[in-house]
């Protein structure tokens, strides 16, 4: 009988990162990539010390208590709102993320977004595959300039400095809204200028989200917001679903409140509002913001040195609740 320290995998992942776990740990995976429903996950994570788990995954308070083992769960995420960090604490389960190694590629993304819905790229793309192409019109699918526009960021972390960044090269003017206003020095490398929400909303051509979820984030853009942008300025979260309130956004984009929206993330994702379907000044994506090859496959390998660390060491690099 194996003596191993048993870890659970819930959903798949590169086949070297099972080889590195499997050399330490007894491993229970999920290479087929079936996500466990609730009652599937608490049994097979009950006689684990540590797992590794996405986002779709939720730790609370009542699953800790069927889990005695458990040291550590590994989040292959940045973001950590699927887990109840204090129970975790309370418990004294580690919990761990995947920061830093996702920013470019998820900056990247807002960009492709940004860019697709500033020039109504899924749209046209539509229309043409339709067969309705019948030759060039000098009005045809008019869309928002990107150079010399106005960029907002709400959150000026690692992934809205990215953002920012990216900005230099379309000579835009770049605000942004924090509820942390950051040092001096990364306002200058960013080029970005501290604004009130108000004053991002109402100047803003592109309005970027990139704060956690949490309560103070909850629905942080709804009616009012949408009301305060520019009637041609568009929305883009790569954020977390619940950060946009999703009905008032169907109605402002269904009313040309704001001219579009360009969205990875939804309330109540993978089950996200079909209304959003019926819209065609939306482009949409399924949550795919960090998922380069080289990005996803970074985002494993920590989480799995994190898994690696807490058992061995009790110390893991991205620990997020020490005690
Ligand atoms: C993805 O959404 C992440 O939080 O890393």
């Amino acid at each position: 009988m194996s003596s191993k320290p048993k870890v659970l995998v819930t959903r798949e992942v590169f086949d070297d990162i099972l080889e590195y776990l499997s050399q330490s740990f007894e491993v229970t995976s999920n290479q087929s990539d079936v996500p466990m429903d609730s009652e599937t996950f608490a049994q097979k994570l009950s006689d684990k010390e540590g797992a590794i788990i996405t986002l779709s995954d939720r730790i609370d308070a009542a699953l800790l208590t069927r889990c005695p083992n458990l040291k550590v769960v590994c989040n292959i995420a940045v973001g950590y709102n699927n887990i109840d960090l204090e129970a975790c604490t309370r418990a004294r389960v580690m919990v761990t993320n995947t920061p830093g190694v996702l920013d470019d590629t998820t900056a990247d993304f807002t960009w492709a977004l940004i860019l697709a819905t500033a020039r109504r790229l899924t749209e046209a793309e539509a229309y043409l595959r339709a067969g309705l192409w019948d030759g060039w019109k000098l009005k045809q699918f008019l869309g928002l300039d990107v150079h010399h526009a106005t960029l907002g960021i709400f959150g000026l972390g690692r992934i809205g400095q990215a953002v920012a960044k990216r900005a230099v090269g379309f000579e835009m003017k770049v605000l942004y809204h924090d509820v942390r206003q950051p040092p001096p020095e990364i306002e200058q490398i960013c080029h970005a200028h501290f604004v009130s929400k108000e004053e991002l909303l109402s100047q803003a051509d592109i309005v970027t989200l990139h704060v956690p979820y949490s309560p103070a984030t909850h629905h942080l853009i709804s009616k009012k917001e949408l009301q305060q942008m520019k009637p041609t300025a568009i929305l883009i979260n790569a954020s977390r679903g619940g950060v946009v309130e999703d009905a008032a956004l169907i109605e402002a984009l269904h009313t040309k409140t704001i001219a579009g929206a360009g969205l990875d993330v939804f309330e109540n994702e993978p089950k996200f509002n079909p209304k959003f379907l019926d819209l065609k000044n939306v482009v949409l994506a399924p949550h795919i913001a960090s998922s380069s090859r080289a990005t996803r496959y970074k985002m494993a390998r920590l989480a799995a040195e994190n898994l690696m660390a807490a058992l061995t060491r009790g110390n893991p690099p991205n620990w997020l609740n020490p005690f």
